[in-house]
């Protein structure tokens, strides 16, 4: 059964194809909505959501399915202790496919060895989170017309942003990347990252704390929010959250051409005196989230042969 865990699993071909399906889903969306009658997601989230979940959700219901889940842990028999296994062996027997978000790094991954519907990695703990990645490269294509040669950075917390792993992983694989890494030293890209992705395939990096330092070479700068609920000391949070805060002044020697992004929810790290300015892209991904997620939902239920 083909799920997707990790934006790796999709060839960069099937990513090609993902945007052709969305952007024809933009053009013509009453074509679409009957393509998934009769069908179920099943949302299972056991973290907090707002976009990957009622984007899945909507996804959904715009192709004319419908959806069961839940939205938190304890609604679930796992605040009885049941396993990721058993739970998704019954969630197969109700839904078609399934779009799962969970705190443990691994877990949607044991979902999909043991379901027999597709399933869809919506973030799990620090690891990744390929579906954001197919909304952020909708929006990279929708704005800079392709993938190669862009300079990439990424501002904030590197560390446990899984929207930055999955996104690095994916810009991997087009030519003449450069990724600039923007973060305090305790909030570092790991260095399995590093290695893994950006050393094997030969990608130029650099790392910095300053953000003004490298802004003028940048084509698009990825925003992130320091990740609380991942750290062990609320101290060291409160010292790290406001590490990089974009502001007007602070796009002065950007280009005009730059593509300001950030996966949401944002707390402080960007100024709503940004949103007016053109080169803000935040709100657009969240758009582009749904159709991608349209796109990758009608792509593994094909594949299943469910429609
Ligand atoms: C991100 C996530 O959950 O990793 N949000 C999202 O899905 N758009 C980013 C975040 O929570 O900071």
């Amino acid at each position: 059964m083909r799920s997707v865990i990790d934006i790796l699993d999709l060839k960069v071909e099937e990513i090609d194809e993902l945007i052709d399906t969305a952007l024809d889903i933009i053009k013509n969306p009453e074509k679409y909505n009957e393509k998934c009658k009769n069908k179920k997601l099943a949302s299972l989230f056991f973290e907090p959501s707002t976009r990957t979940r009622l984007s899945f959700e909507a996804a959904m219901i715009e192709l004319g399915g419908s959806v069961i889940g839940f939205s938190e842990a304890n609604s679930s028999s796992v605040s009885k202790g049941e396993s990721v296994a058993d739970t998704a062996k019954t969630i197969s027997c109700y839904a078609d496919i399934i779009a799962m978000r969970h705190p443990k790094e691994g877990a949607p991954l044991i979902a999909s060895m043991n379901a027999s519907i597709p399933v869809i990695n919506a973030g799990d703990g620090g690891h990744n989170h390929p579906t954001q990645t197919l909304a952020d490269l909708l929006t990279i294509y929708r704005e800079k017309g392709g993938f190669d040669n862009l300079t990439v950075g990424f501002c904030g917390d590197l560390k446990f942003g899984r929207t930055v792993h999955s996104l690095i992983n994916a810009l991997s694989r087009y030519k003449n990347i450069k990724i600039v890494l923007i973060s305090p030293e305790e909030l570092k890209l790991p260095s399995y990252v590093k290695k893994d992705v950006l050393e094997k395939n030969n990608i130029e990096y650099s790392e910095t704390k300053s953000l003004e330092e490298v802004m003028p070479q940048l084509d698009i700068l990825y925003m992130t929010r320091v990740q609380r609920e991942r750290f062990f000391n609320e101290e060291d949070y409160l010292r790290l959250k406001d590490s990089y805060i974009l502001e007007p002044s602070k796009l002065a020697s950007a280009k005009e051409t730059l593509s300001i992004m950030h996966p949401l929810p944002r707390v402080n790290e960007i100024s709503v005196s940004i949103d007016s300015d053109p080169r803000a892209c935040y709100f657009k991904q969240v758009l582009n989230g749904k159709y991608m997620r349209m796109a990758l939902i009608l792509k593994l239920l094909k594949e299943a042969g469910r429609i």
